[in-house]
């Protein structure tokens, strides 16, 4: 654990050259230890960069403030998004690595597709699982071929087909370089978004 930054986070060092590094987002009730396996599993090589969301939800960290489930604090969360932008400027710094690719988990999807519209040029990229719509308002934005994985599931009890639906529309009128795939699963993760998540970095998570 490293408090010295803005976020407290776990930082791994790349293994060899030639991988984009990772930006690691959990879920709620997950820390900056939960998605370390997964970056891992993913990329063999690639630099790690996990923060801690600072937002507490009945002791369990998040990256922003919710009203209820599904329903955001739109004030906290683009007051958030500014704060994890400024995180990677210093990370960036810090560890000497180039824009980081996301990989987003639930709440950690959310803030990534956030980061996505508000700070378009913090992020190489962003592999995004279970993602939903972070404002009810799309803000407007640009994303040049920015590449972006959706991977969200049939059956998930949290986040709605139409949602997810509008993020890829939202993606794909941006100009990023969208794949939106639907699995036949639920909100947790699958063998499956391991398999199509490998694929999708071995052709865009090259340095
Ligand atoms: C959120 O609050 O970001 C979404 O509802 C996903 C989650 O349950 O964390």
């Amino acid at each position: 654990m490293n408090t010295t930054l803005s976020f407290t986070h776990r930082f791994v060092p790349a293994s060899a050259e030639g991988e984009k590094p990772l930006l690691l987002l959990h879920g709620t009730g997950g820390d900056e230890n939960d998605l370390l396996d997964l970056g891992r599993a993913l990329a063999p090589h690639s630099a790690l960069l996990s923060p801690r969301g600072r937002v507490l939800e009945n002791g369990m960290p998040r990256f922003f403030k919710r009203l209820s489930e599904g329903v955001f604090d739109e004030a906290d969360l683009l007051a958030q998004t500014k704060a994890l932008a400024a995180f990677i400027a210093e990370a960036r710094e810090a560890y000497a690595l180039e824009a980081p690719l996301a990989v987003g988990f639930s709440n950690g999807a959310n803030i990534a597709a956030s980061l996505l519209m508000q700070a378009p040029n913090c992020l190489a990229g962003a592999l995004l699982l279970r993602p939903m719509q972070p404002y009810r308002v799309r803000p407007q934005f640009r994303l040049n071929s920015t590449p972006i994985l959706m991977l969200s599931g049939a059956f998930d009890p949290i986040v709605g087909k139409v949602n997810v639906d509008g993020l890829a529309e939202a993606f794909t009128e941006a100009g990023a370089d969208l794949r939106y795939e639907t699995l036949p699963t639920g909100h947790a993760l699958s063998q499956m978004d391991l398999t199509i998540a490998k694929e999708w970095l071995s052709e865009h998570g090259r340095a």
